[in-house]
């Protein structure tokens, strides 16, 4: 049976599953429990990450208006959750860790009734984790994690990554879950992605698709498929974007339709790129189709297809 992780009270949700267990790097039962003074903590480090890369301790009491105790003792509570880092040197310093900033998305996703309760994790990819959610209806969620263990990935050297200051991870993965969500917007319903509801911070929640990525898939009817696969890439080049990461991973097939995930890495048409990008996405889906269910397309066809 599903397991739900409660992270808000509401008198209209029924609690089926209350647990402790970690979720991520944070557990739904410290999120649900965190104090008020907490809350504000963590929403002053997440000001103050764009000047420091350690908020001094004097600063944090400063702009609480906490008394020093008071601020040691809740700094204390967040650092045993994973929710924030303590730095010794060359002054006692406090930053934001990934915790920390799930938290704040939950809390603030929580508190406009986008989601209620957290479910399993569902996905974990080079520079995500996703989770299945309850909102209105069942929903995932899409937790962008760039930097921090992936740090060293090609998504570093994106454009946006510079702009990172003391706080590159941040900054980043709020970047790429905002670029994502605006793909989404802009596709939805034409091309078929998952149906975007909301965006906070590095987080993306979406329609929960009900399927198997492709490369999990035995498909009766692979030449279909393919060419949907096709119609849609048509459909959102002339919408002006390219995934750029296009690959039986980032499909989805769900009751015979295939959905086209994963977006925070797209680009636009008339980037200087565009048609090595574009090449490599439908390379990587004719090859795929070639290797397991012995199709051939034609490149070239595929390619005037798609931007004929
Ligand atoms: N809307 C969704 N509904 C159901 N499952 C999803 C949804 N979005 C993502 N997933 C699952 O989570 C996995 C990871 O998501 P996604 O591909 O978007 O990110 P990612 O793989 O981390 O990105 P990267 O390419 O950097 O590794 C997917 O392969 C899929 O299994
Ligand atoms: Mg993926």
């Amino acid at each position: 049976m599903m397991k739900w992780f409660l992270v808000a009270v509401r008198s209209d949700f029924i609690v089926r599953h209350i647990t402790t267990l970690t979720i991520m790097a944070v557990s739904a039962e410290h999120i649900r429990t965190l104090h008020k003074y907490e809350k504000t903590i963590l929403s002053v480090l997440e000001r103050q990450m764009s000047r420091y890369a350690w908020i001094p301790l004097e600063q944090l009491i400063t702009s609480t208006g906490f008394a020093e105790s008071e601020v040691n003792y809740r700094l204390a509570r967040l650092i045993e959750w994973g929710m924030v880092r303590f730095n010794p040197v060359p002054y006692d310093g406090y930053a934001l860790v990934f915790g920390g900033y799930d938290t704040l998305a939950l809390a603030s996703l929580t508190r406009k009734g986008t989601i209620s309760a957290l479910g399993t994790q569902i996905g974990e990819g080079k520079e995500s984790v996703v989770y299945e959610a309850l909102g209105l209806g069942p929903v995932a969620i899409k937790f962008h994690r760039i930097g921090g263990r992936s740090f060293n990935s090609a998504r570093v050297n994106r454009e946006y990554m510079t702009e990172g200051g003391h706080c590159p991870w941040l900054i980043a993965s709020k970047l790429s879950a905002e670029r994502e969500y605006k793909a989404l917007v802009a596709l939805h319903p034409k091309v078929s992605v998952p149906l975007p509801i909301a965006q906070n911070r590095h987080t993306v929640v979406m329609a929960l698709i009900h399927g198997a990525n492709l490369n999990r898939c035995i498909l009766e009817a692979p030449a279909f498929v393919l060419d949907e696969i096709l119609e849609n890439v048509r459909i959102a080049y002339k919408e002006g974007m390219i995934h750029s990461d296009l690959s039986e991973y980032n499909i989805l097939m769900e009751d015979g339709k295939c959905v086209l995930i994963d977006w925070p890495q797209w680009i636009e048409t008339s980037h200087p790129n565009a048609e090595t990008t574009l090449n490599r996405d439908i390379d990587n889906i004719l090859t795929y189709f070639k290797r397991k269910y012995k199709l051939t397309y034609d490149r070239e066809d595929a390619i005037q297809c798609v931007t004929g």
